[in-house]
């Protein structure tokens, strides 16, 4: 430190004893107050930045741009501060002279997790971020944000490390169940509600893991090969969209290397499209042990390293402090670093409305936010000969497998939350993490055991197929629940169901048509059996009161009304990369893995091959059926407006999920169509409802080599009206678009007379 700064640092300490001296009588408070501008409210959040930044040493700007992690570190053999919160992802120190607070971080996107077992703090869990985005329902996406935001403050957190968004190009994925699914506009929309939800609680949320973190096998080393502007249109723009609806607080870069470099030391991901293109003016945290330098990390617009004991080094301490003195790193860099974070806790609030531990927390109310999150988010995939809805006249029902008779299913890793009441299956392996694996005590058995008072409800481990099958032969109804358990760190090796579930099924269907299969998992598997059962229900890890939403769902309390936010593919051969890249058993052994497919992710690459998937994006059932009519589409103020109407043609109460599609009849895409909207509708028997959705002129769009602006081709475009991606019988109009030149954000800059 220079001799100019330890003066300065000195007189600083000196002002502050003074404060703190006046701020002990309460009539001279005020002045105190005063005297720290930054904390008036009326200010806003850049200038309040400004302000304090200002009058902070070079130490105090230091402080903010790295974080401890929140409980022992195993590997590194570090203790936990003793300020963290207990089993918590991370802590930042206060600032009290300046009367700036702490950082309180912790995981993620179901709700309030716990980083070890020993005290776990015991919370509302949501399904897991895939169900929501198969209820394609915006608001119940919101309030979960709102209620898992809530307990995180109650619990002393201002930071939450959720806001999931990788989109599913894998789908053996092992934190696919944390992700918006594969679409980017979805992804992006759906992530974004929750994100604005969390953030409406003060809480700074963390739109991660940026970017292309798609597989979790060789996560810390694999180099994610892809041409630029194909990322663009894909991955990133569901970040760009989450973003523009929230102006999020933080991002998290990713683990993975990036065509070369890694993603947390990457100048194009971080300074050029992110703060540049997008104009981010929040702060980027690093993955835990994601940083691997000073020097490039900080210059290439990585603000704070997490979790610092996870790395080789704490690169952002005193390696940085030395950096700037050398100007390896500019002083001005380290003021934005410090600028970025000090301006996102005034802009989210965290400065002005301090956190406290130990607030009450209304848990069946959050119980029923997450169960309405669960019931909109189950998927009905198939109901031959109207299996569901189950009759409350049934005589024998036979439940089988999946301990359906302690509770239900969640996924592994740092995001997972602990109930109340405890894990309902202890002792399952992996007991460590990212296990243990989790059973929330909300029992299906028990759900719909309530439902049928008077009828036989038998249950069968599933462990011994032929005597499940004994069991089941001659009942009104069985239902089989197979699982599939996955966690952060842990690929699943295939996209067949684990232990020996299909035999299970094949022979339990094979005794009574009349079953359907449960499923709690992550996201897309195989179904060899599917033509042997007259059912099919997706219920994800359906979250704290999932035993409820599954049984409600079953009897038709619930008309289900959830959509498929991935394909489902028919055979792993149809995936872009048929075999998952890397070996799970050398996790430090570099690789690259070719995303060839460019921005045809999910059904586009379907589409774009021809393939014929299982269950294609988009899909879901419902006990009722809809009718659409009246579909056109207009050019408005330059946007595309689409219109329709949706008629609810069946005999009981449903909500609908009409999508919206555009293909170019003459442009070239990197796929046949793109979702360019949808809507949620709720109707009564005979009902209709207009919808009108204005499309992101975007979706017309082409990037091109790595420039941020977006290119539309004039001539006609297909809008289509479907009810999922492969919809054979959707309604289709044509319009005419002007060729155009949008900027990064779809502002147009030019209109060309010729196409
Ligand atoms: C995960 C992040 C998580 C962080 C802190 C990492 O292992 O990849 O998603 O937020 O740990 O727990």
């Amino acid at each position: 430190m220079s001799a100019d700064q330890q003066a300065r640092e000195k007189s600083m300490k000196h002002d502050a004893a003074i404060l703190l001296a006046l701020a002990a009588l309460p009539c001279l408070a005020a002045a105190a107050e005063s005297a720290r501008p930054w904390l008036d409210k009326s200010l806003d959040p850049d200038r309040r930045a400004a302000l304090v930044l200002k009058e902070m040493t070079q130490k105090e700007k230091l402080n903010w741009v790295s974080s401890h992690f929140g409980a022992d570190h195993g590997g590194n053999k570090t203790k936990k501060v003793p300020e963290a919160l207990p089993f918590s992802a991370g802590y930042v120190p206060p600032l009290p002279r300046l009367g700036l607070p702490a950082l309180f971080l912790t995981d993620a996107g179901i709700g309030v997790a716990t980083q070890n077992t020993t005290t776990p703090r015991e919370r509302t869990a949501l399904p897991s971020g895939i169900a929501t985005a198969a209820t394609w329902n915006r608001k119940l996406a919101y309030e979960g944000g709102r209620m898992i935001g809530f307990e995180a403050r109650a619990s002393g957190f201002n930071v939450m490390l959720a806001g999931g968004m990788n989109l599913m190009r894998e789908p053996r994925n092992g934190r696919n169940f944390e992700y918006g699914g594969e679409d980017p506009l979805l992804a992006g929309v759906m992530v974004a509600e929750q994100v604005r939800g969390i953030e409406s609680n003060h809480v700074i949320a963390t739109i991660k893991h940026y970017a292309l973190n798609a597989q979790e096998t060789g996560r810390f080393e694999l180099d994610a090969r892809i041409d630029p502007a194909a990322l663009r249109m894909s991955d990133l723009f569901a970040f760009q969209v989450a973003l523009e609806m929230t102006d999020a607080g933080s991002f998290m870069c990713a683990y993975n290397r990036l065509n070369g470099p890694y993603g947390c030391e990457h100048p194009w991901l971080l300074n050029t499209v992110l703060k540049g293109d997008w104009g981010f003016k929040g702060f980027v945290m690093s993955d835990w042990g994601a940083t691997h330098s000073t020097v490039e990390a900080a210059n290439a617009g990585l603000d704070q390293q997490s979790g610092f004991e996870f790395d080789r080094s704490r690169y952002f301490g005193g390696a940085l402090e030395e950096a700037v003195e050398s100007n390896f790193v500019p002083q001005k860099r380290l003021d934005d670093m410090a600028l970025r974070i000090l301006r996102t806790m005034f802009a989210k609030g965290v400065v002005d409305h301090p956190v406290k531990e130990g607030g009450a927390i209304d848990y069946d109310a959050h119980g029923r936010i997450s169960q309405a999150d669960a019931e909109e988010g189950i998927v009905l995939l198939k109901n031959a000969g109207k299996l569901l809805p189950l009759s409350t006249s049934a005589k024998k029902i036979v439940v089988i497998g999946g301990h359906a008779d302690k509770g239900v299913l969640a996924g592994g890793g740092s995001s997972l939350v602990y109930p109340r009441g405890g894990n309902a299956v202890p002792g399952l392996l992996p007991a460590t993490w990212p296990g243990p694996i989790m059973y929330y005590p909300s029992s299906p058995l028990k759900a719909i055991q309530a439902r049928v008072p008077g009828a036989q409800v038998a249950f069968d481990d599933g462990t011994d197929p032929a005597r499940a099958a004994r069991l089941a032969a001659g009942a009104d109804v069985v239902l089989v629940f197979a699982t599939q358990w996955v966690g952060e760190a842990l690929d699943a090796t295939s996209l067949a169901l684990p232990d020996n579930q299909d035999a299970l099924i094949a022979a339990v269907a094979a005794a009574n048509p009349k079953t359907a299969v449960v499923l709690e998992n992550s996201g897309p598997v195989m179904m060899p059996w599917v033509d042997r059962v007259a059912g099919v229900v997706e219920a994800w890890y359906p979250g704290t009161n999932g035993g409820e939403a599954i049984a409600r769902v079953l009897f038709g309390e619930v008309n289900p009304s959830g959509r498929l936010p991935a394909t489902f593919p028919a055979a792993e051969s149809q995936l872009p990369r048929p075999k998952l890249d890397g070996d799970p058993a050398k996790p430090e052994e570099r690789f690259t893995v070719d995303y060839h497919e460019g921005a045809a992710v999910g059904y586009k690459w379907f589409d774009l091959k021809g393939y014929k998937p299982l269950f294609p994006f988009g899909h879901g059932l419902s006990y009722t059926q809809f009718g659409y009519s009246d579909l056109k589409a207009q050019l408005v103020d330059g946007k595309v407006q689409v219109r329709f109407t949706v008629t609810n043609t069946g005999g009981v109460a449903g909500k609908d999920v009409p999508q919206v599609y555009v293909s170019p009849l003459s442009a070239k895409w990197e796929s046949p169509k793109r979702l360019a909207g949808w809507d949620k509708v709720d109707l009564a028997p005979g009902a209709s409802t207009s919808v009108t959705l204005s499309i992101d002129p975007r979706l017309f769009g082409m990037v091109r080599g790595s420039a941020s602006t977006w290119h539309v081709a004039g001539g006609r475009y297909q809008v289509k009206l479907a009810r999922h991606a492969q919809d054979d019988a959707a309604r289709t109009v044509t319009i005419q678009l002007p060729a155009q030149v949008l900027d990064a954000a779809g502002h147009p800059l030019k209109t060309k007379t010729k196409g």
